[in-house]
């Protein structure tokens, strides 16, 4: 969808439908006073009839208003005005983008923008209403036969800015919209995708198409003899009891400029987690395609990046793979040595996402990094711990989680620091090796992220649990593209560490 910026009067737009925000209970915006006064009282008539209460999310289209220039007036309810923050504004322009989507104007200029959301500036509310915007209109079907097509898309939104000196802010804001909503996109794409189709030779793919693409990206993957020969054991334990081959891929964006140290990046990337032989249970296994997840925001994260070019060095690392049964799985009680020499006993299968991540987080080492953030489906206790609305943040330098946090606050995608003291890494003990995989029921999440602390001594580390946030179950079921946002806003709080 193409996006611009305006600034002006809502009576005086020719085109095909203005979008103004009514609050509950039937307040006028500023944008829809404009109107009702140039139109004697149309709006307010209407209001007061009871057909636009103000509810958040409500539409009501008007045609043929008298004395403005556009074909259609669309009100949109935009809630309690003191409950006016940042939900409310971004399910208040989902909702416009959505029933515009299904009308037949094929472009509107939105003035919900101009509505003030406590503590945001112009340039916030413009770059998430185009994430909003962009969120409304996907749709994954290019695996259907029989299409629903939508008989005159919306090709083209303008956003209302409250002054002309908002307009420059507002531009640099909408093109940073739009690289996170690329990344987000190829990340929802790559999440989507089933098993069978996403490989991990389809992620090498994936991201050798950024390379491209875009010339400060370059790509190399190891292959399954690369990986046995380079000493991933714990990898490799997992990739083994599948046919289909793994792949270890290297992804590194740079300027020419950039002679720094890097960001590392790590993705999980199970392309489907049966659970191997500690299989899982049948019901929703299929969720377990969306395990490649953490792989996906990584390279959506990629995207966004290259797109806005930053002065920075960042190295994605992808362990892909999947975990199955088979006659030459793993098995419990298996003990393997992984990349950092540390003996692993492999107590239950399913763990199988600290495996591959504790060889990934050794091999950074040899980038001597700034900071490694890996991000991960790995624990179904984090969606006990937080549910759908935050991932966990765990990490061995507080600032660094700290950043992180702020980076999800802003970017409307959140996250939450979680605790990893000592004690937690009791259950961790084995008889038979340095370390187990797993440590009993109790805080699973904490225990999974204690694990991984042990292959992240060298260096700043944080890891990211997106097990809750990486898809949305039920009807609306798919893959959110969460934590692209975070991760490029939080890079980009980066970029000062250099200039
Ligand atoms: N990919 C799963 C985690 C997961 C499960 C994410 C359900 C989202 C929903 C991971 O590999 C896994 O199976 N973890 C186990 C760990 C356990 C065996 C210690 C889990 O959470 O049950
Ligand atoms: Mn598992
Ligand atoms: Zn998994």
């Amino acid at each position: 969808m193409e996006f611009t910026i305006k600034s002006g009067n809502p009576e005086k737009q020719r085109t095909a439908c203005v979008v103004v925000g009514v609050f509950d209970k039937r307040r006028l915006t500023l944008a829809a006073e404009r109107i009702d006064r140039v139109s004697k009282g149309y709006i307010s008539d209407i209001v007061r009839r009871g057909d636009m209460e103000g509810r958040l999310g409500t539409t009501l289209m008007l045609y043929n208003v008298p004395n403005t220039l556009s074909d259609r007036v669309l009100l949109v309810g935009l809630g309690r005005e003191r409950d006016f923050r940042e939900e409310a504004f971004c399910t208040a322009v989902r909702s416009t983008v959505k029933f515009l989507n299904e009308t037949g104007a094929y472009e509107a200029v939105v003035c919900l923008t101009e509505e003030k959301v406590r503590k945001r500036e112009v340039s916030w509310q413009v770059e998430h209403a185009v994430l909003a915007a962009n969120e409304a209109v996907y749709s994954f079907a290019r695996l259907k036969t029989e299409t629903e097509e939508v008989r005159r898309p919306l090709r083209k939104l303008t956003w209302m800015v409250p002054l002309r000196s908002d307009l420059l802010v507002a531009e640099v804001a909408m093109a940073r919209g739009q690289a996170i909503a690329k990344g987000v996109e190829l990340a929802c794409d790559l999440g989507n995708l089933p098993g069978n189709i996403c490989t991990p030779v389809y992620l090498v793919e994936q991201a050798r198409q950024l390379a491209k693409q875009y010339q400060e990206i370059e790509v190399t993957a190891l292959d399954k003899q690369q990986i046995k020969e380079e000493g991933m054991g714990a990898f490799w334990a997992v990739a083994k009891g599948s046919e289909m081959l793994p792949q270890f891929i290297k992804i590194e964006y740079r300027r020419d400029v950039a002679d720094i140290k890097p960001i590392v990046l790590i993705g999980k990337g199970i392309t489907f987690d049966s659970g191997g032989v500690s299989l899982k249970p049948a019901v929703d296994m299929d969720h377990m395609k969306f395990d490649m997840c953490g792989a996906a925001s990584v390279l959506g994260a990629f995207q966004a990046i290259a797109e806005l070019k930053p002065d920075l060095r960042v190295i994605g690392l992808i362990p892909a793979c999947e975990n199955l049964p088979s006659g030459s799985a793993t098995k419990p009680g298996d003990i393997v040595t992984s990349l950092s020499g540390q003996t692993i006993e492999i107590l239950n299968t399913d763990a199988e996402g600290r495996l591959i991540l504790a060889d990934a987080l050794t091999y950074a080492e040899r980038f001597d990094p700034e900071a490694v953030v890996d991000i991960a489906t790995l624990t179904g206790a984090m969606v006990v711990a937080l549910g759908h609305i935050a991932c966990g943040v765990f990490g061995n330098n507080d600032a660094l989680v700290r950043s992180l946090v702020n980076a999800g606050d802003d970017a409307a995608d959140r996250a939450w620091a979680m605790p990893m003291w000592n004690e937690y890494h009791e259950g961790l003990k084995s008889n038979f090796a340095d370390i187990a995989n797993v440590a009993g029921r109790a805080a699973g999440s904490v225990t999974a992220a204690c694990f991984l602390s042990r292959f992240a001594k060298k260096y700043d580390w944080a890891h990211l649990d997106i097990a809750g946030v990486a898809w949305k179950e039920g009807k609306e079921k798919g893959a959110t593209g969460r934590p692209v946002p975070l991760l490029v806003n939080w890079l980009l709080s980066r970029e000062r560490y250099y200039s």
